[in-house]
């Protein structure tokens, strides 16, 4: 299935769930919008003529052209104006999640970039000197009147929480332990990475049948490793704090600064890199069901923060 279109079937079970109907599967085949998150500060504080205005567009377009060369991988960041004197200098990042395409990644840059015919996309940014945006077509863009870089953006400012309702079904308890494992260890992976990027699988068993969980964990490039694994450890508990995440089969949490998702069964398609190769099922005759243990033992950190998280949830949620 073609991701974009994957994103808004996702989308739409959201959207139907946060409404309490009850949802069936057709319901499901309809476009939705993008969803995004923004945090702003006090709008019209600044205006047209202001070497601030000009700053910041000078920004934006630094951060986001030539569209022609944005894919999936985009990530830049800058400093705009003089940082001397009066705040008139503009700092900001733009970056897309791995697993967008480049035409989501495009018009979700353009919620903050465009200005056809003096359309306002942002309403209750309109004119802020600092603007946060992440949206579900892909992207996290911001600037702000002072340079931010290195430090994340901590968790609670604001994420996208996207996800299929999680059900009564059989295998939760298996499902959950393979998550746990997974998202861990791609939490403790990303930070160390280059790319602040890091995509795996986790094999389980349910009931003699060899199940997959597939994830990925990404950073916006300017955070060091111990911040990036950070937000996305944040992410985790975000997620866990989340009683309908419990038991989906596939969510994704998307905040300023990192991004973490995961689902059953299906590879995460990401532009430019081969899918990741499944698990082979166990040849014992005696699956577990859950993690394997070198990957477990490698993750005792990363874990025990978010076990602590799911014995939470787990003794309020039932
Ligand atoms: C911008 O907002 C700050 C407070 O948030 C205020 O002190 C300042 O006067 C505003 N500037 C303009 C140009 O509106
Ligand atoms: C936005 O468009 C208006 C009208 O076309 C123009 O005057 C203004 O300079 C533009 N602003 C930016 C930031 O490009
Ligand atoms: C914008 O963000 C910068 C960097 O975090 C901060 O120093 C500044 O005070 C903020 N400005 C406003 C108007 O909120
Ligand atoms: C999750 O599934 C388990 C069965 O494994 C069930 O006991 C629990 O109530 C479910 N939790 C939620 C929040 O749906």
């Amino acid at each position: 299935m073609h991701h974009s279109a994957r994103r808004h079937h996702l989308l739409a079970v959201a959207v139907v769930a946060s409404l309490g109907a009850t949802a069936t599967a057709t319901s499901y085949d309809s476009f939705f919008p993008a969803v995004t998150k923004q945090t702003c500060s006090a709008k019209l504080n600044y205006t047209d003529d202001s070497p601030y205005s000009k700053n910041v567009a000078d920004l934006l377009s630094v951060l986001t052209s030539p569209t022609s060369a944005i894919d999936n991988w985009w990530f830049r960041r800058a400093t705009v104006g003089s940082a001397s004197g009066l705040a008139i200098s503009a700092s900001g990042l733009a970056m897309c999640f791995a697993d967008s395409d480049a035409s989501s990644c495009r018009s979700c840059f353009a919620m903050v970039t465009s200005n056809v015919s003096g359309e306002v996309f942002l309403p209750d940014c309109d004119h802020s000197r600092n603007v946060s945006l992440v949206s579900s077509d892909g992207c996290v863009i911001r600037y702000a009147d002072a340079p931010f870089f290195g430090t994340s953006v901590s968790s609670g400012a604001g994420e996208l929480v996207l996800r299929f309702p999680g059900g009564d079904f059989d295998g939760a308890d298996a499902m959950r332990d393979a998550r746990r494992a997974l998202l861990g260890q791609l939490a403790e992976k990303a930070g160390g990475e280059a790319m602040r990027f890091a995509t795996g699988s986790q094999g389980f068993m349910v009931r003699g049948i060899w199940k997959v969980m597939y994830g990925m964990a990404q950073c916006t490039r300017d955070l060091p490793a111990s911040e990036c694994t950070g937000c996305l450890v944040d992410l985790l508990a975000v997620m866990y704090r989340d009683v309908s995440v419990t038991n989906s089969t596939e969510a994704s949490v998307m905040g300023f600064s990192c991004y973490l998702r995961y689902q059953m069964d299906e590879p995460i398609h990401i532009a430019g890199m081969a899918l990741p190769p499944s698990p082979p099922p166990p040849a014992a005759t005696h699956p577990t069901g859950s993690a394997s243990p070198s990957t477990v033992g490698k993750m005792t950190t990363v874990l025990i923060a978010a076990a602590a998280v799911t014995l939470l949830i787990t003794a309020i949620g039932v």
